[in-house]
Parts: structure tokens; sequence; C-alpha cells
């Protein structure tokens, strides 16, 4: 069964709305999150901050059981903040001020150099470190010769696809980078935009070893509480 890390980016944009309130926590979410049986707590310290705050991955880091997975862009700032943080996973992602959420994967034909730089610091020191990337075999050949050691296949495209046709054939993208990752010996995650609808597609893709999920939980969690969405979701990822 693959494993579920959760978002909780989302929790931070309930408390900045407000501005000068604690709440809701993020460090509570995390604690209910893997109470209820998520393997991961992942959260992405912006650049612009719009949620997730230093003090949030500060205290994260002393609080999460299970492993704390800190998505950035690859930037000096960000690597060392990283280093100094030593979360046990890193995903690069690509950051653009201007965007509501990432809106796509890191272009590595193009970034080749300075991602593999980032990678390898972050790897030297222990830090295991994933590539967002698009269901495209040039940017899965390329997160394996730059080593990186895990690739988190981007799947909004397929999530956000309108008809059919445009959802089969994102996916049938999804399936293709999945396979050929998992070939190549690389560990392999997606996220990005999963929901409980759309988790569903994923049925008999045994090669995803973990899926990256916030904002559908935690909006879920809101109705529900964040035991109850989180065991939703395990419960459909066990049938898949
Ligand atoms: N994976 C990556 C790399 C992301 O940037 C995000 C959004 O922060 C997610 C997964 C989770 O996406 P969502 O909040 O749509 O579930």
């Amino acid at each position: 069964m693959a494993s579920l890390a959760v978002n909780i980016d989302h929790t931070a944009t309930l408390r900045q709305a407000r501005g000068n309130v604690s709440y809701p926590d993020p460090v509570a979410a995390a604690v209910l999150a893997e109470l209820a049986g998520a393997s991961g707590i992942v959260v992405h310290l912006r650049e612009d901050r719009r949620h997730i705050q230093d003090r949030d991955v500060r205290l994260l880091r002393e609080t999460v059981q299970t492993k704390l997975i800190l998505e950035m862009a690859s930037t000096k700032a960000m690597v060392a903040t990283a280093l100094d943080i030593k979360p046990e996973i890193v995903t690069l992602v690509p950051e653009k001020r201007e965007e509501l959420t990432t809106e796509g994967g890191l272009d590595l034909i193009k970034q080749e150099t300075a991602i593999a730089k980032t990678v390898n610091t972050l790897q030297e020191r222990g830090i295991q470190v994933s590539v967002f990337i698009d269901p495209e075999p040039d940017q899965i050949e390329i997160a394996e010769k730059i080593d990186a050691k895990m690739v988190e296949i981007h799947t909004g495209t397929f999530c956000d696809a309108k008809t059919f046709k445009e959802k089969d054939q994102a996916f049938f993208k999804i399936v293709e980078a999945v396979k050929l990752a998992h070939s190549l010996k690389l560990g392999v995650n997606a996220g990005h935009g999963l929901c409980t609808n759309t988790i569903k597609a994923f049925k008999g893709l045994s090669e995803i070893d973990e899926f990256s999920i916030g904002h559908s939980i935690i909006s879920r969690a809101v109705f529900v509480g964040m035991d109850r969405a989180v065991k939703e979701m395990l419960e459909l990822i066990k049938e898949l």
C-alpha cells in the first residue's frame, strides 16, 4: 500500500487570514494527522511566507514523529534553511510569487546544473531530495542523472482536466512516468490536486510509494475533523 504524506500548509492559510491569531496551529494539525496514520508531514515554506512561517517549521522539526518533508524552491536562502532545519526529505518545487499554488513541475532540462548542485548539497548532508516534475520522460531521466533519490510526479494536470479525453490523456502520461521512474529505481511519489475522487484513478498503479495530499484533506477536516479526513483518504489509498 502506498503511504500518505499530509500537507498542512492550509491550516496556516486559515491562521494567516487573520494575521494576529495563533490558531489553527499547523503543529496541532501535524500531531492529529500522524495519530490518524499519516506517514509524513509536508510543509511548503514559500518565499513570501503566505502560509507556513519559519516558526512552524522549527516547531515541526521538534514535534513531527514520522518524517518532515520540506517543500522549497532551489534558492541559496532555502538551502541554508534546509541545512539548518534538517528535514528528512526536501522536495524541490518551482515557485512564482504570483501563483495561487505550485503550477507545474520543475524544468530540469533548463535548470539541470543548478538543481543538480542543490540536490548534491542537501544529499551530502543526509537530506534525501525529491524533485517535483511533470510526467515527462525527459524530466525523469534527468532526475536520475542528477542523482535525486525520488521524484514527485505532478498530478495537477490530471486532477484539473475538464473532459474525459483530457483526463485520460493526462493519466496515461502519469502511468508512463511512474513506471519509468520506478524502472530507474527512483522513489516515486505523486501529488497535487488529489482528492477523494481523483485518488481512485490510481488503482493498480502499485509503483507509487507515497501520495502527498493537502488542500482536499484540510478542506474536509474543516467539516469532519482532521482524524476523519486523514483516515478517509487512507481507506481510499488502501483500496488502490
Ligand atoms: N506536492 C507538491 C509538490 C505541492 O507543491 C503541493 C501543494 O503545495 C502538493 C503536493 C499538495 O497539493 P494539494 O494541496 O493540491 O493536495
